[in-house]
C-alpha cells in the first residue's frame, strides 16, 4: 500500500497513513518515512499494536537507538533500548518517569551527543488528557528579526539536566548519581540541522541555564524572551493520543512538552526509543550564580 502523508498542522506535524510496523519495511518505504519526517518534523502513525521488539526493529531502520540511559532502572526489562515513560508502579514505587517532560525540552540536550529523534509508542492512555505539544524550532528562529538572528548565531548556552523542575520530585540518591555522571554542556544557541542545513533555535526551558558571555540579567531576559517565543501557538502541533499511536519527533529542530492534563489514577504507559545523534557541545563545570557572574564578566 502506498504511503500517504496527511498534514496535521501548518508548520509542523503530519500523519503517515499506510504503514504496518508489524511487518518489516523495504528500503524505499524507509526512505519515504525519513523524507516525511525531515519535512514535517513530527510524524504520527496510528493504530500500531506492536511489540517492544517491533518498536526497536522499526527504530533501528531509522537510526541507532540508545541502549540504557541515566534512568536505566526505567528501561524495559527485555529491551535496554526502550525507556518506559509511565505512571505504573515500578519495583513497588511510583515510577519517576511519570512526570517526564513537563517543561519544554529537547531530549537529552544536556549531553554531548543529543539524540536526533525519539519514537514514542502509546501502550496505555488516560481517559482524558495526557497530550504532548511539539514546537517547530526552525520557525522559532526564522521568525526572529535578522538583527536578533545575527546576535544569537555565534552564542553558546549551557544545558544542565539539574535545571529541570522535575528533579525536585525525584529520588535524591538517583539525582546525585546522575549529577556526577552528567556535567553541564554548552550547546550552540542556534543549531544547524546536520541533514537539512536549516537553522533552528536550540534553547529549552527545562535544561538551558544561561547564555555564555552575557551577564546573568541579560541572559535571563533573552532566554525568557526566547522561551516565550518558542511557545508561539502558530508554531505548535498538539497531539491528542490514541491507543497504539506512534509519534516520532526530530529533536534537532523540535522542542516538546508532556502536559499534566490528566490524573495519575488513570494509567499512562508510553515506550520510547531514542536515536543517537551527531556530537554537539562541550562540557562545562557546574557553577553557582556567583561563578556565572564571573564568567559573564570575562
Ligand atoms: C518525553 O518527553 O519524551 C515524553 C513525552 C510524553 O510522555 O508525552
Amino acid at each position: 500500500m502506498p504511503l500517504t502523508v496527511k498534514r496535521l498542522g501548518n508548520l509542523i506535524g503530519a500523519e503517515l497513513i499506510g504503514l504496518d510496523l508489524t511487518q518489516s519495511l523495504d528500503e524505499a518505504t524507509v526512505a519515504e518515512v525519513r523524507r516525511a519526517w525531515l519535512d514535517n518534523l513530527v510524524l504520527v502513525i496510528r493504530g500500531q499494536d506492536i511489540t517492544p521488539a517491533q518498536h526497536v526493529a522499526f527504530s533501528e531502520r531509522l537510526g541507532d537507538p540508545e541502549r540504557g540511559n541515566a534512568l536505566s532502572h526505567y528501561n524495559h526489562p527485555e529491551h535496554a533500548e526502550i525507556l518506559m515513560v509511565t505512571n505504573h508502579m515500578i519495583n513497588g514505587k511510583p515510577s519517576e518517569t511519570r512526570n517526564t517532560g513537563r517543561q519544554w525540552h529537547s531530549d537529552l540536550s544536556y549531553t554531548l551527543r543529543p539524540p536526533m529523534g525519539s519514537i514514542l509508542h502509546a501502550r496505555e492512555i488516560p481517559e482524558v488528557g495526557g497530550d504532548t505539544m511539539f514546537s517547530n524550532m526552525y520557525a522559532a528562529y526564522e521568525t526572529l528579526s535578522p538583527a536578533m538572528q545575527a546576535f544569537l548565531d555565534p552564542l553558546q548556552a549551557v544545558h544542565d539536566f539539574m535545571n529541570s523542575k522535575d528533579m525536585a520530585r525525584r529520588d535524591p540518591v538517583t539525582v546525585e548519581a546522575m549529577k556526577q555522571r552528567t556535567p553541564p554542556v554548552a550547546q550552540p544557541v542556534v543549531r544547524v540541522h546536520p541533514e537539512t542545513g536549516r537553522r533552528a533555535l536550540y534553547v529549552h526551558e527545562a535544561a538551558t541555564t544561561h547564555i555564555e558571555g552575557l551577564t546573568p540579567e541579560e541572559s535571563r531576559a533573552i532566554l525568557d524572551f526566547l522561551f516565550r517565543h518558542c511557545e508561539t501557538h502558530e508554531h505548535i502541533y498538539r497531539h491528542r493520543w490514541q491507543l497504539h499511536d506512534i509519534v516520532m519527533w526530530d529533536n534537532r529542530c523540535v522542542s516538546h512538552i508532556a502536559l499534566f492534563d490528566y490524573s495519575h489514577s488513570s494509567p499512562r504507559h508510553m515506550l520510547r526509543t531514542t536515536l543517537i545523534g551527531t556530537p554537539s557541545g562541550s562540557v562545562r563545570s557546574r557553577g553557582t550564580p556567583a561563578d556565572l557572574r564571573a564568567v559573564a564578566a570575562g
